[in-house]
């Protein structure tokens, strides 16, 4: 019978937590979290603890991530039900820090300027953070204190998130923290809509509507057959016939967000609005070199990424 994790909101409580178990050599799995938890976190938890002894779930939602622009105040905020969540998924603890535990004299943009930060380099420069700037940078270095707090030897983050994934796998590697990195597949809704908390903002239209970015992804998916340019025709297709979204960017690319291979292994991503709700999702794609019999119009080139 699972007893629910222990509530830790402080540094110390969090350490003290977590001493015996570092004493008795157990591996900690780490998942962190913004919370309004749902079934995608669960299953990060799940793996998680297929990796580790014990599991530790941080809730917090980091200022440092949103531009001030964006929804920091609206972010939903559901600590009862996460906890409940986290008790039946057997999470041993739970680290849910108030904002001044994680940045010292509280959060703004200037302070954390004057402070020392985790700087992406150019990989955050793309997609996410061409819409978003400065947001990874929020990530990371956040990312970069829960480690240092938690100590995990290892992290699990969701694949939804693709671009996030790759830059924490190299913040890892560049800054040699000695921390393994689980990428842990995305959890759909039945109908196909990638697991999100965000998207609670979605009023029924908009729920509706917001399948069209997995449909994109599945309809490029199957024209990759006839190469890069003729499964962004597909995508681009279905996306137009759903007057609801505004596209932010469609990216076809490779496994590590590079170029995209005429033949092998790469990812397409999306991220559109739909009202003021931002939704992203992504799948890999397996590109073969286009041949002269693709179907008709579907080489086009259309759309940027
Ligand atoms: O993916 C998220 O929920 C957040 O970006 C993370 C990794 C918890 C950092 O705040």
């Amino acid at each position: 019978m699972s007893e629910g994790p222990t509530l830790a909101n402080t540094r110390e409580e969090l350490s003290g937590l977590l001493a015996s178990a570092r004493r008795e050599g157990r591996r900690i799995g780490f998942v962190p979290t913004m919370g309004a938890l749902h079934e995608g976190h669960a299953s990060l938890v799940r793996e998680a603890a297929r990796h580790a002894d014990l599991v530790v779930v941080s809730i917090f939602v980091n200022p440092m991530q949103f531009s001030p622009t964006e929804d920091l105040d609206r972010y939903p905020r559901t600590l009862p039900d996460d906890l409940a969540l986290c008790g039946a998924n057997g999470v041993a603890v739970v680290f849910a820090p108030a904002v001044e535990e994680m940045y010292a004299g509280g959060f703004s943009h200037d302070r954390v300027r004057d402070g020392v930060t985790v700087h992406p380099g150019t990989l955050a420069t793309i997609l996410d953070g061409e819409s978003r700037p400065g947001h990874f940078d929020g990530v990371l270095t956040v990312v970069a204190k829960l480690f240092g707090l938690v100590q995990p030897d290892v992290a699990v983050f969701g694949q939804k998130d693709y671009q996030q994934l790759a830059l924490i796998r190299a913040m890892v590697r560049d800054l040699c923290l000695p921390v393994e990195i689980v990428g842990a597949e995305t959890t759909r809704e039945p109908d196909g809509l990638a697991m999100s908390s965000r998207n609670r903002y979605l009023d029924p239209a908009q729920r509706a509507a917001a399948t069209v970015l997995h449909r994109a992804l599945c309809a490029a998916q199957v024209r990759a057959a006839y190469g890069v340019a003729s499964a962004r025709w597909a995508a681009m297709s279905v996306l137009r016939a759903e007057p609801q979204i505004e596209l932010d960017y469609l990216a076809l690319t490779g496994a590590d967000l590079g170029e995209p291979p005429e033949n092998g292994e790469g990812r397409i991503l999306v991220a559109a609005r739909l009202g003021s709700t931002r939704l992203i999702d992504n799948l890999p794609i397996h590109f073969s070199t286009p041949s002269l019999t693709a179907p008709a119009g579907s080489t086009t080139e259309e759309g940027g990424s």
